[in-house]
């Protein structure tokens, strides 16, 4: 057989006509179809993970299955040659020659590291970040990717999750905009580009909000609250023409997400009208016999019933859906719909036209980090890094002249620098920030280790695997005084602490979310020595800081900055770049107030804010403020910026009419800077609670100094628009404070009066 079955699906391409359009392509599946076996269809939905990944050594079963017709696709492979192998077992070895989909957990670049999805939302410039993942589908689609189980678009109030750092905060309207904005990078205008790759929308939905925040666990909402504040972003990321999802591990109303009819059927497919296919998260259907819901039969009946189309490695499909189809448990045209959005995946992926498209060891070679990918992960490190505190503009830092010490764990730690989930293991070197800051500020830099990252070497090797063998085996306190002799010699002390890069990411969570301990006594002598301090932090998640920031000169909180990160930090403290970044999630004061958001409900018994901490009878802690450290939107740069009044075109709106807000802003420092110019709303009176703020609207701008810019907003009913009780979107009419500033906290205001 063999060559002849692609040369078969190329004569059926043929036969339809050309090869794109809808009509084109739904006659070309009938008729792929109407050959398939029950077994070859099944085979569609099944995606196996290749012993590649997993050293396991289950490719030779991953490739007998393969030639059997029993993959849909293949999750793990990597490598323009390794991924050709396997397509070519699938067209030239399968009976009918249907090609694979490679997928891969491209989540923040390939072989050039961008900074951690987080820190991208915290560029608020939705334009870099649409280039990231463009670069990154570049990338993976040279290496045989086709497919990536990217973005991740839940929304989260807790940064005690570890996978806070995979999405892009808090709040739905900016993480609308990063995940139309990453669709659109991955998938370009035209799927069948060889440079672009499918996207996948995870996770379907509420992942974000676990109970106590720990990984998998129960989520507990209404459907109004995740319509209104956690839903959209899927949304967004859908009707920006997603053309995969991923359903969640979590339960949502008693149910797995994963066997939700709820979510799966009728949200997503009936009023979101979704027509690409649905896999379901690593093992998640086998994982449903620990939720509770049977063994593994009727778990794979509920998930396929449910709208799961494509199964992660749990194998249920393969082992029982022949007889649950045979016993009329499962319906044939639902796994007929299945098989047919996989199909229609493939179709508009071009490959069958082509299979190995993406499969070019030329290519493969050329893209790899590139320097043009490179300066874009500079830039995009910048854009993202948050400048959180900076007392008497000790940043940025000359670059000639001053001594400086670097101290800490991640001052030399290269492969910290990309931040967790950097799955493809890219070869290509990360830059360190002693390296970036030799190259910045010449080689007198002095460094100390200063401490170990974490003081638990048994939960450092658990945390970071074989990364933790560069623990330094040296006594804690020859390692302080290393540090404080190196201090002494400066005129000024970087401290590069935080978080190890596995302390987030998937199954990370932590109850304790301070920098950790040692690294926090490291501070404390490096403050002790009178010299000034700055902080340059590495981290996954929101930290609480309370305890630290005071003494401290300045905190340039730069995340996980990417590959390039080294050479992006340097840049920032010369101040040849500037921090631009502003926090995408509050940076809470106390881990007691975790969830905090900025967009919280008012209450029957608000805080009254400012006077006293604490008040009986009202909605306050009386031993912490309510307010957060550091809030949603806010960050300094080297400029400053006064912002004038909020004016509205007319105070009063027809309900389907719409107003413009101008809010004039002003460069007032002596360098030119970015600022992003934040809109919010508050409906004041309407059927349901409505939250105090909501973020409606941004601009990144960029101003000379004294320079003075208008910017401008339209506001109209979907900007005022809400998820009513009953589900319905309405704009109801009353009066909205419509406001504007430089963060959620410092905003001026305007009252506009729908009719
Ligand atoms: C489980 C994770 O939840 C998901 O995000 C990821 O894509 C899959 N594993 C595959 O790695």
């Amino acid at each position: 057989m063999k060559l002849r079955n692609f040369i078969g699906i190329t004569a059926m391409l043929l036969s339809v006509g050309t090869v794109r359009g809808a009509s084109s392509m739904d006659s070309f599946i009938d008729s792929l179809m109407g050959k398939m076996t029950l077994e070859e269809k099944i085979g569609q939905l099944n995606l196996p993970v290749s012993g590649i990944l997993t050293g396991d050594a289950k490719s030779e079963n991953v490739a007998e299955n393969i030639r059997n017709g029993q993959t849909g696709a293949v999750f793990g492979v990597r490598g323009a040659d390794e991924c050709r192998k396997m397509q070519r077992i699938a067209v030239e070895e399968s009976r009918l020659g249907i090609p694979l989909i490679f997928g891969l957990d491209v989540i923040h670049g390939f072989e050039t590291s961008f900074p951690i999805p987080l820190a991208q939302a915290a560029s608020w410039n939705p334009r870099l970040v649409e280039e990231a993942a463009k670069a990154s589908a570049r990338e993976a689609s040279a290496s045989g990717i086709s497919w990536t189980f990217s973005p991740m678009v839940d929304v989260t109030r807790e940064p005690r999750w570890g996978r806070v750092a995979e999405g892009a905060g808090e709040d739905p309207y900016l993480g609308s905009r990063m995940a139309e904005a990453m669709v659109k990078g991955y998938q370009g205008n035209d799927l069948s580009d060889p440079e672009t790759v499918l996207a996948c929308v995870k996770h379907f939905a509420l992942y974000g909000a676990p109970e106590g925040g720990r990984d998998y666990n129960t989520v507990i909402m209404d459907r109004q609250t995740a319509m209104n504040e956690y839903l959209p972003t899927y949304k967004a990321a859908i009707d920006a023409g997603a053309g995969s999802l991923m359903a969640s591990f979590n339960e949502f109303e008693g149910i797995p997400a994963t066997a939700n009819e709820y979510l799966l059927d009728d949200l997503l497919r009936r009023q979101w009208g979704f027509d690409g296919f649905v896999v379901s998260d690593y093992t998640a259907i086998w994982e449903m016999i620990a939720h509770g819901l049977g063994d593994l039969r009727e778990c794979t009946r509920r998930a396929m019933n449910a709208g799961i189309d494509m199964d992660m490695v749990s194998a249920g499909f393969t082992k029982y859906l022949p007889e649950l189809i045979k016993e009329g448990k499962v319906d044939m045209a639902r796994v007929d719909k299945a098989v047919r959005n996989i199909l229609e995946a493939k179709y508009r992926l071009g490959l069958f036209e082509d299979p190995y498209k993406y499969c070019d060891p030329g290519r493969e070679k050329r893209v790899q980090h590139s320097d043009a990918h490179r300066r874009l992960a500079v830039e995009l490190a910048a854009e993202g890094s948050v400048l959180l505190k900076n007392d008497s503009s000790m940043l940025p830092l000359p670059a000639k002249g001053k001594r400086i010490a670097l101290i800490g764990p991640l001052a030399d730690a290269p492969w910290e620098m990309p931040g967790n989930w950097n799955v493809p293991g890219s070869k290509s070197p990360n830059v360190s920030l002693l390296q970036g800051m030799r190259k910045e500020f010449g080689d007198g830099v002095a460094y100390a280790k200063g401490c170990n990252a974490l003081s638990d070497p048994v939960l450092e090797k658990r945390v970071s695997g074989d990364f933790s063998l560069h623990r330094d085996n040296r006594t804690d306190s020859a390692m302080l005084s290393e540090a404080l002799a190196v201090a002494e010699g400066s005129d000024v002390i970087v401290a590069a602490l935080g978080e190890l890069m596995n302390m987030t990411g998937e199954g990370a969570a932590r109850a304790d979310i301070r920098i950790p301990e040692p690294q926090r006594e490291l501070l404390k002598a490096l403050k002790g020595t009178g010299k000034p301090v700055v902080l340059v932090l590495f981290t996954g998640r929101p930290l609480v800081l309370t305890e630290d920031i005071d003494g401290l000169d300045a905190i340039l909180n730069v995340w996980f900055a990417g590959s390039e990160a080294g050479d992006a930090v340097a840049a920032m403290l010369s101040g040849k770049l500037e921090p631009s970044g502003r926090l995408p999630i509050s940076f809470p004061w106390h881990v007691g107030q975790i969830p905090i958001h900025y967009n919280e409900k008012n209450s029957g018994r608000p805080y009254p804010g400012g006077g006293l901490p604490y008040y009986k009878y009202r909605n306050s802690y009386m031993d912490i403020p309510n307010k957060p450290l550091y809030p949603f939107g806010y960050g300094q740069g080297y400029t400053s910026f006064s912002y004038g009044d909020v004016v509205l075109s007319s105070a009063e709106m027809e309900h389907d009419g719409k107003v413009t807000v101008t809010v004039p802003v002003t460069n007032t420092g002596r360098r030119e800077g970015k600022e992003v110019v934040q809109l919010y709303i508050r409906d004041l009176a309407a059927s349901s609670t409505r939250p105090v703020k909501e973020l409606k609207g941004f601009e990144k701008i960029s101003l000379a100094p004294g320079e003075t810019k208008e910017v401008t907003f339209t506001v109209d009913a979907n900007t005022l628009g809400f998820y009513d009780h009953d589900l319905r979107f309405v704009c109801e009419p009353g009066e909205f404070d419509i406001m504007a500033g430089p963060d959620s906290e410092s905003l001026r205001k305007a009252r506009l009066t729908v009719r």
